[in-house]
């Protein structure tokens, strides 16, 4: 583990959040503040020098705690790193001080084409080896631990040698690097790989996980796509149910990217994992952020 994340403690639990969507700005922003309790940036909408992308930016880090979560980092690719992309994401990430910063356990492209997609890769002793290399050099040049999300794939590879749960373990004793739970994805891989998605949460270290992705899919009969435009289902609930009783309290917000419905629809279900978590869990922890945020309201 490098010197630099090293005496990163494991972050707070922040509560019952939501992605930041443009559809939303006024209200978040013009309105009463709603019950939400914190709010996830895709990191790459605000990777620029300035203007007004970043003055909502600014407004909306005086109001609530923000994570930042990537789509672009392509830690897994063979390319060499972009130190382009990875000055960028600094410079965004030492003006929000997030409480951290995601992406996933993917590639996007090779030789300069970026294909826009979460590519899935080969659980592999090299692969690992490899990952574990960027990660290490991610982290220093960024001066934090990442958080890796695992994605919901539609092939696996004849090469894996270990299990998806077994490499995001690894990658994480090995880093340091923090765990982003998407209960979705794993709910899409276990139906379109067969497996019991209940064997993937119980692979996964129990310290590891700070964030949780809830989302929708669709269902295509065959096999399962994680489109993010359907509300979350009762399945990805109940294993959600799973996973609060695994991880415990941790910060957990709905990821929807498509179909974008009104700001009330999205606390209705956010609403429903706060019951769930309380249902699981009993109520919220005395010492947690959210408590004492809630206290000082009162
Ligand atoms: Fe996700």
């Amino acid at each position: 583990m490098s010197a630099a994340v090293k005496l990163m403690e494991k972050p707070d639990f922040l509560g019952f959040g939501l992605g930041l969507r443009a559809e939303h700005y006024s209200e978040i922003l013009d309105g009463p503040p709603p019950n939400i309790d914190w709010l996830e940036i895709i990191s790459e909408n605000y990777m620029v020098p300035g203007g007004q992308p970043l003055q909502m930016l600014e407004r909306v880090r005086e109001r609530y705690p923000v994570v930042m979560h990537g789509v672009s980092l392509s830690i897994a690719s063979t390319a060499e790193p972009n130190f382009d992309y990875l000055s960028k994401l600094k410079d965004l990430a030492d003006r929000v001080e997030p409480k951290w910063v995601s992406d996933h356990l993917c590639w996007n492209g090779v030789h300069g084409v970026n294909l826009h997609d979460l590519l899935p890769i080969p659980y592999t002793s090299e692969a690992l080896e490899h990952v574990v290399s960027r990660v290490h050099l991610v982290q220093d040049y960024l001066s934090r631990p990442l958080c890796l999300e695992n994605v919901s794939t539609y092939v696996q590879f004849e090469e894996s040698e270990m299990s998806e749960w077994t490499f995001l373990s690894e990658l994480t004793k090995r880093t340091g690097c923090w765990l982003l739970f998407d209960v979705n994805n794993v709910y899409v891989s276990a139906f379109n790989h067969g497996y019991d998605p209940k064997t993937f949460l119980e692979g996964i270290p129990q310290d590891r996980v700070v964030q949780f992705h809830l989302a929708g899919h669709s269902d295509m009969g065959t096999h399962l796509i994680d489109t993010h435009d359907h509300p979350v289902c009762d399945d990805v609930f109940g294993l959600y149910r799973h996973a609060l009783k695994r991880f415990g309290w941790v910060s957990t917000m709905i990821e929807r990217d498509d179909n974008i419905p009104p700001l009330s629809e999205l606390m209705d279900e956010l609403d429903t994992a706060r019951g769930i978590a309380r249902e699981v869990l009993g109520s919220i922890r005395d010492d947690s952020p959210v408590s004492q945020r809630q206290s000082a309201v009162a």
